[in-house]
């Protein structure tokens, strides 16, 4: 089946006796066994739930693994995939990344003695000088979020495998639909299904997917162990959004690279990151291993004023935090997701007063960009 079907009917199987269209919700805690010597398919939902099998086997197709697991946040995604580590182990991750992981890498888990080393994994150098004796996995963004670096994903898992660790990439800004990390080599690909998976802004969800049983297996530990879960009525919206995610993020992909073409033109603008743009550094790389930009766009402006200005009066667009869904969201990385980065790092990274972070929605592109016109205009 190609992707688009896939997002429809890679979960074949109706479980639900009626034959109903819409995968049923099973609020259930529990499930009843048939006899003291039959053991159930469920048994607990924490475990695993027969909604929740069905968007899992969705997610797995989508991103050719053999297993995926949903969990009832991005961050509850990555953070039970670092229990897959014990204290003394040594990451190498991305140095821009969503702040929510940074702050898990940093506040959480260095806490209970692991060790990382932040670095841009778009330069495969600096990452080989990192590995150590008590290096266990690589874990990179790309793109990253917000500075939109572009790794090799390939070059990545080359150099992982070569020294016998883990390449883990979160593949939330582009999403299985534009690329696939586990087919260029990755371990484990994480998503916030929050964003486009889900795609209207009314869940939260994350997954880990994984192409090896082994590696399956010892996620599948942690998972019924820490607990959680995607809860059965979040799985059902999940699953509901995935079924248009090759449209929406078509039509994203095409209104990002029209607001994009039209920020590069204003005076105001100093700075632009985007992906799709071909003198953007990665852009080769994206050529390479993905099939689309997506929908995210960073900018600096001239003045901190004209920033606030333009939160302060965008209407269609919404100054909100998180990404990815159908409505266009504006972001204040500074005071939203990346709050939390000590200053004076992220004002050597550029996150500064005038930055910026556009996730670009399904309205009409004109719509879009008269709205940015009148709030940089105000
Ligand atoms: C790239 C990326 N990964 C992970 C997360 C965390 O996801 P969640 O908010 O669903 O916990 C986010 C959240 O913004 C993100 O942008």
């Amino acid at each position: 089946m190609e992707f688009d079907t896939l997002c429809l009917h890679a979960n074949g199987d109706k479980r639900n006796g009626y034959g109903a269209i819409a995968t049923p919700i099973y609020q259930s805690a529990t499930f009843v066994h048939e006899s003291v010597e039959e053991v159930s398919e469920y048994s607990y939902s924490r475990l695993s739930n027969p909604t929740r099998a069905r968007l899992e086997k969705t997610v797995a197709s989508l991103e050719n693994g053999t297993a995926a697991f949903a969990f009832s946040s991005g961050m509850a995604a990555i953070s039970a995939v670092m229990k897959l580590f014990s204290a003394s182990d040594h990451i190498i991750a991305s140095d821009d990344l969503y702040g929510g992981s940074l702050r898990l890498f940093r506040n959480v888990n260095m806490a209970e003695g692991m060790t990382f080393d932040f670095v841009n994994t778009a330069d495969i150098k600096a990452v080989e000088s990192l590995i150590g004796e008590h290096t266990k996995a690589i874990y990179a963004e790309t793109p990253s979020n917000p500075l939109m670096h572009v790794s090799d994903i390939a070059a990545l898992a080359e150099l992982a495998h070569r020294y016998g660790l883990l390449l883990i990439v979160d593949n939330t800004f582009l999403t299985p639909y534009y690329q696939n990390p586990l087919d260029l080599g990755a371990d484990i690909v994480i998503h916030s299904g929050t964003k486009y998976l889900g795609g209207h802004n009314d869940t939260l969800a994350g997954f880990a997917v994984v192409k090896s049983s082994e590696l399956a297996e010892r996620i599948a530990y942690v998972y019924k162990t820490i607990g959680a879960a995607l809860s059965p009525f979040d799985c059902f919206l999940i699953e509901r959004g995935i079924k248009t995610l090759p449209l929406r993020m078509d039509k994203i992909s095409t209104n990002a690279r029209t607001v994009a073409r039209w920020l590069r033109c204003r005076k105001e603008v100093k700075k632009i990151y985007y992906i799709g743009f071909e003198d953007h550094k990665g852009y080769s790389i994206s050529q390479k291993q993905s099939r689309g930009f997506g929908g995210m766009i960073s900018f600096e402006v001239e003045s901190r004023e004209l920033a606030e200005n333009i939160l302060a009066n965008v209407k269609i667009i919404q100054y909100a935090e998180s990404l990815g869904g159908v409505d266009s969201l504006i972001t204040y990385p500074m005071r939203q997701t990346h709050a939390d980065v000590p200053e004076k790092e992220r004002l050597e990274r550029g996150i500064n007063d005038r930055f910026l972070r556009l996730s670009i929605g399904i309205e009409n592109e004109k719509d879009l960009i008269e709205d940015l016109r009148q709030a940089f205009e105000q």
